[in-house]
């Protein structure tokens, strides 16, 4: 072989490999994508569940339409009985997000996640909502890869305005957006609900959890009689507090009644007062657990009867509500603790110490 040629195919292998770890490679943190060498070149999936996950062998199966339309395919084990309900929305594909310079996830990632959550997967049923009727069908096949007791996956299209992805994040459409979402996420958690001890939530852009956190949760959940509804901290590589609906009250002003004229002015000293987890849990160990007056989403536990006894998402604010008009702030899971006091267990709390979840850096 001539000595150019040889030069021109080492540089262009030089330049190919390059470019496959500068668009793989996640450079402040090897991503999803990259966790092994094959899955990084793109040779499949070489995830390993141990020797105790292997898909059941005995499940029935059922595909059926639901008298408001909706389409449910379930798939439930023999004998199975869980206790632990994980439950999850999904627009679409775009749903599992991806990080900085990753390629984009999927339900295969979130159920990866699942699988080294330290549950044991075949005491836990999963629920899935999803708009979109091909992440319907794929996950039908996909959830097969983990032995749960039960799975419930949900599908109906999307027809709300407020809940376009783009305006995630602006004010004017918040309010519609997240009540939006907390009729999805009531409607999930209605139907899906059986006979689990416990509901958590996940949201679908969720990349990496602290090791242990849901069992912690579990075990504070039954050992503190009013932790009802616990919380983790959440970060993003470049954010190191995402989750600006989990908040603790510092002002004592707000929690009397607001007058009419006076509401705007509240909710701006809400939100120029309230104290955020990092600040909450900051010299806690793993331990702990630190009371909160407001949680959000990314993850959730809540005792199941807190929801048998009527708790829901508010889907309007509910804090500060009369007769003559719905309240200040409190819509969606700010609203959920707001709505759970009186019931026996309705407390709400963040993890401590190191405890997190981290989102993806999209979104
Ligand atoms: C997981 O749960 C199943 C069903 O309750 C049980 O049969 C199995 O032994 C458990 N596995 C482990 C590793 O605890
Ligand atoms: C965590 O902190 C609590 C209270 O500060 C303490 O009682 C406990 O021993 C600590 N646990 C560990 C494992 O350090």
């Amino acid at each position: 072989m001539p000595r150019y040629s040889l030069r021109l195919a080492t540089i262009s292998a030089s330049v190919l490999l390059i470019w496959l770890l500068w668009y793989t490679l996640e450079p402040r943190k090897t991503a999803y994508s990259c966790r092994t060498f094959k899955s990084c070149i793109g040779l499949g999936r070489t995830n390993s569940y141990g020797p105790s996950l292997t898909p059941q062998s005995q499940s029935e199966d059922s595909l059926v339409t639901l008298r408001d339309g909706t389409l449910r395919y379930q798939r439930i084990a023999s004998n199975a009985d869980p206790s632990l309900l994980i439950l999850v929305l999904n627009k679409d594909g775009k749903s599992w997000s991806s990080d900085f310079r990753s390629t984009p996830r999927s339900l295969y990632d979130f159920l990866d996640l699942l699988a080294v959550t330290g549950l044991n997967i075949s005491t836990v049923s999963l629920g899935i909502w999803t708009a979109s009727s091909e992440q319907f069908r794929n996950m039908q096949v996909a959830v097969d890869r983990l032995p749960f007791a039960r799975v419930a996956i949900y599908h109906q299209e999307d027809t709300s305005e407020g809940a376009a992805y783009e305006n995630r994040h602006n004010p004017q459409f918040q309010l519609a957006r997240r009540s939006g979402l907390a009729k999805l996420r009531n409607r999930l958690m209605l139907s899906a609900l059986q006979d689990e001890e416990h509901i958590l939530w996940l949201d679908a852009d969720v990349v990496e959890l602290s090791p242990g956190i849901a069992p912690t949760m579990l075990k504070h959940s039954a050992s503190i009689a009013n932790a009802g509804i616990i919380t983790a901290m959440c970060h993003q590589n470049e954010m190191d507090n995402y989750d600006k609906n989990a908040w603790k009250l510092a002002s004592p002003e707000l929690l009397g009644s607001v007058p009419d004229d006076e509401r705007e002015a509240t909710v701006a000293k809400l939100v120029a007062t309230r104290v955020f987890v990092p600040e909450l849990i900051r010299g806690t160990n793993d331990s702990a657990i630190v009371p909160v007056d407001s949680v959000g989403g990314t993850i959730l536990l809540i005792r199941a009867g807190l929801v048998r006894q009527g708790l829901t998402f508010p889907h309007y604010n509910i804090v500060g509500t009369t007769w003559g008009e719905t309240g200040w702030i409190g819509v969606e899971t700010e609203g959920l603790c707001y709505a759970a006091r009186e019931l026996e267990g309705g407390g709400c709390y963040v993890l401590g110490g190191g405890h997190h979840a981290r989102h993806t850096d999209w979104g």
